[in-house]
């Protein structure tokens, strides 16, 4: 049974600054809530309720955003705030959170062998904050089932265009037991467009066996002298291919910045409080800037 989350959040976020030069990006808000509450909600639903955040110097919030604040939560339930107060008193409850050290960013590969200690012999779930999939899926719970019922490592796939695939590891694959679920028996980092073995990215979602762990610690540095985890899994799936799941659900990559937007707005439109208010500004806005790009283009024609 898998049980265990590893979260590793100790990367320095040079894609979102300067909002993370004081503030780790996976505490920056999507809506309301940081980003990795959307992980750690993920993981809670998935029946993972041991989390461990592999993190660095300056990045204590995270820890704390999932602790009691008995000061806090004294004076919401003195001033009656039950709603607020439940939102705060819930965090606690998600999962038992736990941390261990990256002293330096020398690569996911690294960070994900600083949790070995952590989750020991259990086969383990691997979130990594840049991915945020939609909440109203169950796609953690399919990987993990996948692995249970197969034994393989189990990575998310999605399908990108073909230009795109200089940007991720690109998976190559034979057809599976289900028309959206592969057998991956190599990953290719960022390939050219005509040397990418698929149109298949892997994203930030993994359930590995606790072999990874001797495999990393074998896995010399690799592209940008760092330790990748993508090294280490093409090991693994030579051995054995790995499950590549695709993913269908709605994806966001906040740790680019249009992608933090439209993370934002796409999230904040699902919500009953929030969606209706926002798609009508949205489309009063949409009005504006066509009126004002016709009046432009009637003006550049004149
Ligand atoms: P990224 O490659 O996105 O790196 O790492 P990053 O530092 O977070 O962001 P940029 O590219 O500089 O903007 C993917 C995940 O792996 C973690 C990051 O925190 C992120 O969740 N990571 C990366 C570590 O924990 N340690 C590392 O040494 C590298």
């Amino acid at each position: 049974m898998v049980r265990k989350a590893l979260l590793p959040v100790a990367g320095l976020g040079t894609r979102s600054l300067p909002a993370t030069k004081a503030v780790p990006k996976e505490l920056l808000p999507l809506v309301d809530k940081p980003a990795i509450q959307y992980l750690v909600e993920e993981c809670s639903r998935a029946g993972l309720d041991d989390v461990v955040f592999v993190t660095s110097a300056g990045k204590s919030g995270l820890e704390d955003h999932f602790d009691r604040l008995p000061g806090l939560e004294a004076a919401l339930a003195a001033k009656g705030k039950e709603d607020e107060l439940a939102l705060v008193t819930g965090l606690a409850e998600l999962a038992s959170i736990h941390s261990v050290r990256q002293p330096e960013p020398l690569g996911l590969g690294h960070a994900v062998l600083m949790g070995a200690d952590h989750v020991g012999d259990e086969s383990f779930a691997v979130l990594l904050g840049d991915d945020i999939v939609d909440p109203n899926t169950a796609f953690l719970e399919r990987m993990i089932a996948t692995h249970e019922r197969t034994g393989r490592g189990v990575i998310a796939l999605l399908e990108v265009e073909p230009e795109a695939a200089k940007l991720y590891g690109i998976a190559s694959v034979q057809p599976g037991d289900a028309d959206d679920e592969f057998l991956v028996t190599d990953l290719v980092e960022k390939p050219p467009v005509d040397e990418a073995p698929s149109n298949l990215a892997v994203i930030g979602r993994y359930v590995l066996p606790s072999t990874i762990f001797e495999v990393l610690r074998d896995t010399p540095p690799g592209r940008g002298g760092e330790i990748q985890l993508t090294d280490a899994l093409r090991t693994l799936a030579q051995d054995e291919p790995l499950v590549g799941i695709r993913v269908d659900a709605p994806r966001y990559d906040i740790g680019d910045k249009l992608g933090f937007v439209t993370a934002t707005v796409s999230l904040a439109a699902e919500r009953p409080d929030l969606g209706p208010a926002l798609l009508d500004w949205l489309r009063d806005f949409l009005a504006g800037q066509d009126a004002a790009s016709g009046a432009a283009s009637r003006g550049g024609s004149a």
